[in-house]
């Protein structure tokens, strides 16, 4: 303090060594009670409302720059204030940020990664059940397998197993009842058949005889209804069941049908041929012969007098192979996928099919592990092939 007031007595060169920063701009300022400046920088603002004695933290802006200011005003009355840029305090932040994030951020994606392995190891046998269960036709109602599942899904299999078991046994059920209904009305309505054949050739007035005629028609379509009841039953029948399950010559099976069928074409004008090379499966043979008299009767059944049906078996890469095709009107485009539902008749189809003989097709072909494909074209020139594909390699049937 002199005569002037007060003055900072500190070489130019001892201020500068004690602001030197090499990151930072750090400034000073020192103002008299009156708020002059005395020393140090002019570009600083004082903090408002600053008593004797008291000292004060705070951003501020010093040409432009953010700085923090300590700011202390002494006894006297003397302001004394210190502003330092951020550099510093920006990169220790950053710093300690770095610090706690980067390991927090490790361990969250460790755990998450430990987490998602664990829950889709854990969750794999699910998939392989699952798996298995989507592959399966509805008709396999067979067990999963208990002893590959892990302990903690086993009660969940063993009772799915248990569930599998009573639907099994209710559907063996069902199939027996069918095929014993079936059964059991075949021989009523053959007997009642036969009496009304015997009637038919006895002297009748005009209008009993046609009482009789349509009788007659409903008692055999009974009975056609009865028989494919019953072949659509034991095709169904459950693999448990006493199936034979041999390898079998398709030719064999069609060589049979050319028997039973020739009358038939001859009687309808159509021309039946067959070309048969051998071939083997595995399987039933009682249930290929439904299946290809069921093809062969819609083939006759349903091509106009004139025309022609060929029977085929053999060989093709290596996949025995049966089919019939026939000239007839084809399957119409809309129905082709509908065909082999049961009881479906496509509409104005003549005479009065139960619906059920591609529907027994399908279920012999599924119990062979055979494929069936449907080609038919429509109109004059038209015609339908089904090809039945059985599997390359001798498989036990379903
Ligand atoms: N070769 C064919 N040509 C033209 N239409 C056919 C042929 N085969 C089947 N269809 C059509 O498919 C329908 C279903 O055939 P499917 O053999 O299942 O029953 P259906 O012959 O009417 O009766 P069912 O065979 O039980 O006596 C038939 O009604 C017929 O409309
Ligand atoms: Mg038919």
């Amino acid at each position: 303090m002199d005569s002037d007031g007060p003055r900072l007595a500190l070489l130019k060169q001892a201020q500068e060594a004690l602001l030197y920063d090499h990151e930072d701009t750090l400034v000073f300022q020192i103002r008299a009670p009156g708020g002059a400046v005395i020393a140090g920088d002019d570009d600083l603002n004082l903090p408002p409302n600053l008593q004797p004695g008291e000292r004060s933290f705070f951003d501020s802006l010093y040409r432009g720059q953010p700085v923090r200011v300590a700011a202390v005003r002494s006894d006297n009355g003397l302001y004394v204030q210190v502003a330092e840029t951020l550099h510093k305090r920006n990169r220790l932040i950053w710093e300690i940020l770095a610090a706690g994030l980067v390991p927090a951020l490790l361990i969250a994606t460790a755990t998450f990664v430990v987490a998602w392995t664990g829950v889709a190891r854990g969750l794999a046998p699910l998939a392989s059940v699952r798996t298995q269960l989507l592959g399966r036709s509805p008709q396999d109602l067979h067990p999963l397998d208990e002893h590959r599942t892990p302990d903690e899904i086993a009660p969940a299999i063993e009772a799915l197993n248990r569930l599998l078991a009573q639907l099994r046994e209710s559907n063996d059920m069902q199939q027996r009842f069918l095929a014993n209904a079936a059964h059991q009305l075949r021989t009523p309505l053959a007997g009642l058949q036969m009496h009304l054949e015997l009637l038919l050739r006895s002297k009748l007035d005009a209008e009993l005889r046609d009482e009789i005629s349509g009788m007659h028609v409903a008692t055999v379509r009974a009975s056609h209804l009865a028989n494919q009841l019953l072949a659509l039953a034991k095709a169904e029948a459950s693999a448990d069941d006493s199936t034979s399950s041999a390898s079998i010559d398709l030719c064999a099976v069609a060589d049979r049908a050319v028997h039973e069928w020739v009358q038939r074409a001859i009687a309808r004008d159509i021309d039946l041929g067959f070309v048969l090379e051998h071939t083997y499966v595995t399987g039933d043979a009682a249930l290929l012969e439904e299946l290809l008299d069921n093809l062969l009767d819609n083939a006759l059944r349903y091509t106009p007098r004139g025309g022609a049906v060929t029977v085929r078996c053999g060989t093709e890469l290596g996949h025995p192979y049966l089919s019939v095709e026939d000239t007839g009107p084809g399957i119409p485009e809309a129905a082709r996928g509908r065909v082999f539902e049961r009881f479906y008749r496509v509409q104005g189809t003549p005479g009065d099919g139960a619906g059920l003989g591609l529907a027994i097709v399908k279920e012999v072909a599924q119990r062979h592990r055979a494929t069936l494909q449907v080609e038919s074209r429509e109109g004059s020139a038209g015609g339908t092939r089904i090809v039945i594909r059985f599997p390359a390699a001798a498989l036990e049937i379903a």
